[in-house]
């Protein structure tokens, strides 16, 4: 097994199902589910954003896809060797991904972009913790985001207090795989520059040494 995906039908956070439903009326052309991770078969990287954006992942069905922050993690992934074929933001644009994956902690659309703690929890208890332990190859899981690295480091039964996150922060799990984690590349932090082109670049140089170790 090489992928843990919610099944569309998933109702585990009513929250957000609901909110789901009133999109499926509003936006009846929008993929409206539970965003599949995408992946190439062994991902010796797996990229962990937060949740789908209303009109990019929740409107394309791929992470990431139309979204603002897609925009610099495509072209990270391209330039690191991450990736073949252009990202067009589309979902159909060819684009492939080279020993890599990109999932959410939160795989549907949360309203205003924020996930409440119950869906952080049950996203992570019912597809996180078991899809990290489906990747033979996984070296590194980069972690946008705070929200992400703690979701990540609960799923791996890491203590937070002595993991904080930060910018560039490595930590190592019990089968000696990186937690690498980045400011999220969203369109506050790029426009804020408290993530700039260079900072996000340097942190896939560093994943791509790691992967290649
Ligand atoms: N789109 C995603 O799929 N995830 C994010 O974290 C942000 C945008």
């Amino acid at each position: 097994m090489s992928n843990v995906n919610a099944p569309y039908e998933c109702r585990k956070c009513p929250r957000l199902a609901h909110f789901l439903d009133e999109k499926r009326v509003s936006f009846p052309t929008y993929f409206n589910g539970p965003v599949p991770n995408f992946y190439s078969p062994d991902p010796k990287l797996m990229v962990i954003g937060l949740a789908p954006g209303m009109h990019g992942a929740n409107q394309t069905g791929r992470p990431f896809t139309g979204d603002w922050a897609g925009d610099l993690l495509y072209s990270a992934l391209e330039i690191y060797g991450f990736s073949t074929g252009s990202y067009d933001k589309r979902a159909d644009d060819g684009l492939e991904l080279k020993n890599a994956m990109i999932t959410n902690v939160v795989r549907c659309v949360p309203p205003q972009n924020k996930p409440i703690a119950a869906e952080i929890n049950t996203c992570r208890d019912s597809y996180h913790v078991n899809q990290l332990k489906a990747l033979p190859k996984l070296k590194v899981m980069l972690c946008l985001g705070k929200i992400s690295h703690d979701s990540t480091l609960r799923a791996l039964g890491m203590r937070l207090a002595s993991h904080k996150f930060g910018h560039g922060t490595e930590y190592e799990d019990d089968l000696g795989r990186t937690i690498l984690s980045s400011y999220h590349c969203s369109r506050y932090n790029t426009n804020t520059k408290r993530l700039t082109e260079r900072m996000f670049f340097d942190i896939f140089e560093r994943a791509r040494e790691l992967c290649d170790a």
